[in-house]
């Protein structure tokens, strides 16, 4: 009997480029062809990429967050293939398997105490989805707050609580009863919660989009005022979570107990989809609180064997191979190798980041290369940081991030088996480039040029 011959495919594929232009994307294949991004990619393993000359990248990136254990883990890969070799029943609809559970459990075992149900989904805006639907029931509450340059998802309630213009303004009306607060504003918030009629306040604990971190004592008052109105308090997870902070939830360095907590992301080792929302019995028992309501809220695909499967692997390989210590090493050490920058260079405004979720923000220099700076932030505010991404990428063949629109701030979210000289490899990289587009070489303002008539 003969399969689909996908090996055969690749190799015959030709120009996927062009392809995926005419078949998913153009905009988007115009955007990696402009920033030279346009690589053929023929491997992975760990936190290296290799394109189809044989050339090695290093992974700052982490497809966004999602390779916390690496690439194409082998162990996680091995309990995939066990999987399928298994013959698992599969999804029974009307039943029950066993890897939910397992995994349910051993999420529930790893959280405090308050948690202790969890909801599959299989991304992480779905997961958020839940929590608002569930939220909302649960409290017989309509209204949900959110914080300022906040994300969720894009989905339509994950994106009614999205606090970016870019991605909200073409997609109104979003769903009433959205607000949002500034992070750090106690009094803001508690003058929405007293009103005693909002469900759930979402938060990422530590901002994806230009990663920023709460101000010391925020995420705890707005904990206790959250419990003091009635409100859900969500921690979103979904980026922050399984390591990439230093700690296996980022919540639990503020020693926060959320009710309603959306993982996903790197919970799969990167493979599958996979995502869940883990919530405190009485939200569950307040909307799952009779048989007719058995099925309130669920999707078809979760929770999925393989999803289920590959969580199990990850929160073992995690385990196993210390990857949330060596994530909060990696992290401390690479703020302290990166700090100096802000006095070398006048461009750079500010490191910071926790584990190994980090940025390096730029800023009007005072002296050289002030007036270029305003020339290229004319064209694009944040350009400046594309014009870091793009030789580091091109020379240097480490790929990283603009941290989000119009700012100037590189992001990385490396995979947590980073090894030391990895990471000494990027800081050194970092350096040579932010000192050549400090000095804005011609070639440099060029690219500039043509980057700012991406949109
Ligand atoms: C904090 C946060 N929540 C939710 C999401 C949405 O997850 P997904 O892309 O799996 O829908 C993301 C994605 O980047 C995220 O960073």
């Amino acid at each position: 009997m003969s399969g689909v011959d996908l090996r055969g495919l690749i190799a015959g594929a030709g120009d996927e480029h062009e392809r995926w232009a005419r078949t998913i994307n153009p905009q988007f294949v115009r955007v990696l062809r402009t920033i030279g991004f346009d690589r053929t990619w023929a491997s992975a393993d760990g936190a290296h990429l290799t394109d189809a000359d044989g050339n090695r990248y290093l992974d700052m990136l982490g497809g966004f967050g999602m390779y916390n254990v690496g690439r194409n883990n082998p162990r996680i890969r091995t309990a995939l293939i066990e999987a399928l070799e298994l013959d698992t029943p599969g999804m029974l609809a009307m039943g029950v398997t066993a890897l939910p559970g397992l995994l349910a459990e051993a999420l529930i075992e790893r959280t405090p105490p308050r948690l202790e149900r969890v909801l599959f989904t299989s991304t992480g805006t779905e997961a958020v989805e839940a929590a608002l639907k569930l939220g909302r029931a649960a409290t017989k509450r309509t209204r949900v707050l959110s914080l300022d340059h906040g994300f969720h998802g894009l989905t339509l309630g994950s994106l009614s609580a999205n606090g970016n213009d870019e991605f909200t303004s073409r997609f109104q009306p979003l769903l009433p009863g959205f607000e949002r607060v500034r992070l750090g504003d106690l009094d803001a918030l508690e003058r929405e919660l007293r009103r005693e009629d909002v469900a759930v306040f979402l938060v990422e604990p530590i901002q994806g989009k230009g990663v920023h971190l709460p101000p010391a004592g925020y995420l705890e008052a707005a904990q206790e005022l959250c419990r003091r109105y009635g409100t859900l308090f969500c921690v979103d997870e979904v980026q922050t979570g399984f390591g990439r902070t230093g700690t296996l939830f980022a919540f639990e360095h503020w020693g926060l107990e959320p009710d309603l907590v959306p993982v996903a992301k790197s919970l799969s080792g990167g493979y599958v989809p996979v995502g869940g929302l883990l919530m405190s019995r009485a939200v569950h028992e307040a909307v799952f609180d009779s048989m007719e309501n058995a099925l309130a809220h669920g999707s078809t695909f979760a929770p999925n064997e393989l999803a289920m499967a590959a969580g199990l692997a990850t929160l073992h390989e995690l385990d196993e191979q210390r990857l949330v210590e060596r994530s909060a090493m990696l992290g401390a050490r690479l703020l302290e190798r990166t700090r100096p920058l802000v006095d070398e260079f006048e461009v750079v405004r500010e490191v910071r980041g926790l584990g190994l979720m980090w940025a390096i923000e730029f800023g009007e220099p005072e002296h050289s290369g002030r007036r270029t700076w305003r020339m290229i932030e004319r064209m694009q505010p944040g350009l400046f940081a594309q014009l870091v991404v793009v030789p580091l990428f091109s020379e240097h063949r480490i790929l990283t991030q603009v941290a989000g629109h119009n700012m100037a701030v590189l992001k990385v979210l490396p995979p947590l088996m980073l090894g030391d000289d990895d990471l000494d490899e990027f800081v050194e990289a970092l350096a040579t480039t932010v000192a050549r587009a400090q000095r804005m070489p011609s070639s440099l303002t060029k690219f500039a040029l043509t980057a700012a008539g991406l949109r």
